[in-house]
């Protein structure tokens, strides 16, 4: 168990809550897989989305998990649809994976100012949101712990995680 891997949707928190965590764990490196893939397509991920398409996305964002998977000591912060896959969550679940949940008006307040979602483009509304969280959050359960992120900082999320982390330490 030595990345820690955050997921959850997007506007969960959870590229904020990595960096603030590896400032706890210097000895960590973060790894931000939507960026790993930007840099790899030279494009943004909407640019990606609407230039190749959501499957292509997919199938890179599998690719690259794969080749981080077998690092240590890494901070991974997935892209909100990463889990859905089952070869990811297996990779992964042998490290401490940590859902971000939060409700659908949460998101929808984080990200209404936000474009960069090719999901929400078309419709960013609070039902749209829920539709999604309804979709996958069976998905994102299957992360080893559950941290409720509503009406939390950023700081006092990463205090949880590192408790949990530390509880889990001192166990193995
Ligand atoms: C996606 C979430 C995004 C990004 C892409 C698809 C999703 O990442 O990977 O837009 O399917 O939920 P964030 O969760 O960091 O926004």
């Amino acid at each position: 168990m030595n990345n820690i891997v955050l997921t959850g949707m997007m506007g969960s928190g959870k590229s904020s809550v990595a960096k603030e965590l590896a400032k706890n764990l210097l000895s960590f490196v973060l790894v931000e897989i939507d960026n790993e893939i930007e840099k790899v397509e030279n494009l943004k991920i909407t640019q990606i989305f609407a230039q190749k398409g959501e499957k292509y996305f997919r199938e890179k964002e599998a690719q690259l998990i794969n080749k981080y998977a077998d690092n240590q000591f890494q901070i991974i912060s997935l892209g909100g649809g990463a889990f859905l896959n089952e070869e990811t969550r297996k990779l992964l679940n042998k490290d401490f994976t940590i859902y971000l949940s939060a409700k659908a008006e949460t998101i929808f307040n984080r990200l209404k100012q936000d474009d960069s979602r090719p999901l929400l483009q078309n419709d960013n509304s609070i039902a749209k949101i829920q539709e999604l969280i309804d979709k996958r959050k069976n998905f994102y359960k299957l992360a080893k712990y559950e941290i409720k992120t509503d009406e939390k900082t950023i700081k006092q999320i990463v205090k949880e995680i590192m408790e949990k982390y530390e509880q889990i330490r001192c166990k193995n």
